[in-house]
């Protein structure tokens, strides 16, 4: 469920049409919904309601400020992963007791940041990682709240390059390997270790390797309480998969979701911490983008857009399919076409759709690539020298831009020619 719907025939996100946006704002635009968001937000913490757990929404899927900030206001936490993830999260206003910091190479110094915002806890991911914190710990005169990420050897039967929890990715601890581990921790003393985490990977179908992981994680919890352990908090990741149009049957809900912790955890009376990032933010924004060509080829048809790979790289890194759909509703019968939809970067990877039937558009006409909020803005670059896209938040009919759009002159503005250089004359 989301609130981009046509409206007389034109694409709006809630009440604001989405060629208002591109005409103020310009394209490539990300445009976010608000009530979307909150909507999404809503529905998830009342699956998981009873089990009490805290839901800090995972950062890295969507990081603008305005997005954070919406889901902080209606009381979510968040899972940072570096130290900018941190201070973005703070600065949204998200308690520091709500904030989890995950995340397999923290440097020292983030590690320090997390201990003096006063986090609720750091997921460490290796040993040399428990020592160094609890040397910078001891250094800041306290003990550092953690839990050690374990890896459950488990399949999510996901894309190969967003599953984490099988023992040949490089995530957590083995979770056979974990009980010697908090037996060295428990002899740190500025460590307080209090809680396991996981999370097994991202845009999971199915909720069996859930079920497999927490039951892993139970068992886990078993052992480590047998060995003395007190075990207050477990953090079970994120990872539940969205539609994007292109799955086999329908997905998990999280009432679903929810019922498969219930059932491996809840008796454990622990703190539950949930990561989701995708499903709160994945369908609440699109990418809206401009026709700049139409390009007649010899084997295909090449629509032209003016977004690009760097603005949205998930169908060029893993072959994501999101769904594209013109601004301007098709009218009824209108045969569609069977084009690619590409970028201007050259690289053949550059590519929005292949050989996807579309109604036939122009140069000049916008298309809205769909399910775009999550991973989208957040993995842009500026590859090819684009400055970064513009993100704009809708609630009602009101729009604001969120992030401006970057320019040339910023891109160039933190490079510099050596010494040894003249500047070339004008
Ligand atoms: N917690 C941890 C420790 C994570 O590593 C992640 C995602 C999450 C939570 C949130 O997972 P979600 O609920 O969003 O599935 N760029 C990829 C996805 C990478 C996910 C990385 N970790 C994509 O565009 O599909």
């Amino acid at each position: 469920m989301d609130h981009f719907d046509y409206r007389a025939g034109y694409l709006a996100a809630e009440n604001v049409p989405i060629r208002r946006i591109a005409e103020t704002v310009g394209t490539p635009v990300y445009v976010y919904s608000t009530a979307t968001l909150e909507r999404h937000f809503r529905v998830f913490a009342a699956a998981v309601a009873d089990l009490g757990a805290l839901v800090c929404y995972a950062v890295k899927a969507n990081g603008n400020l305005a997005v954070v900030r919406a889901l902080a206001r209606l009381g979510a936490g968040a899972d940072v992963v570096s130290g900018g993830e941190l201070q973005t999260a703070l600065v949204a206003g998200v308690p520091a007791e709500r904030i989890v910091f995950s995340g397999v190479g923290k440097s020292e110094e983030e590690l320090a940041a997390a201990i003096s915002a006063g986090v609720m806890q750091i997921n460490v991911e290796s040993e040399p990682e428990l020592r160094l914190l609890n040397q910078v710990a001891l250094a800041m005169g306290c003990r550092a709240p953690a839990a050690i990420r374990v890896n459950p050897d488990v399949d999510a039967h996901t894309h190969e390059k967003i599953s984490t929890g099988l023992s040949e990715n490089k995530f957590g601890i083995d979770w056979t390997a974990a009980p010697r581990l908090y037996a060295r921790a428990a002899a740190m003393p500025g460590i307080r270790l209090n809680g396991v985490a996981v999370h097994i990977g991202s845009q999971l179908t199915c909720v069996e390797p859930f079920r497999e992981a927490f039951h892993r994680v139970r068992d886990l919890v078993a052992m480590l309480r047998a060995d003395g352990h007190s075990i207050d908090t477990l953090d079970l990741g994120g990872g539940l998969g969205i539609p994007y149009g292109n799955e086999d049957g329908p997905l998990p809900s999280p009432v679903d979701y929810a019922a498969a912790i219930r059932h491996a955890l809840a008796d454990l009376r622990c703190q539950l911490i949930l990561e989701p990032g995708r499903l709160l933010v994945g369908n609440a924004g699109v990418l809206v983008t401009r026709v700049l060509y139409v390009k007649e080829g010899t084997a295909r048809t090449f629509v032209i857009v003016d977004a690009a790979m760097n603005d949205l790289m998930r169908p060029a890194l893993y072959d994501a399919f999101h769904h594209i759909v013109p601004e301007r509703q098709p009218a009824c019968g209108v045969v569609p076409r069977v084009v690619d939809v590409v970028g201007p970067i050259c690289e053949t990877s550059d590519t929005f759709a292949a050989e996807r039937p579309l109604p036939p558009v122009v140069a000049g006409d916008l298309l809205v690539i769909r399910t775009a909020g999550a991973y989208g803005a957040s993995m842009a670059s500026s590859y090819n020298a684009r400055p970064l896209a513009a993100e704009v938040m809708v609630s009602g009919d009101a729009f604001a831009v969120v992030r401006e759009r970057e320019t040339v002159a910023d891109l160039l503005a933190r490079q510099h020619l050596p010494p040894w250089f003249e500047w070339p004359t004008p």
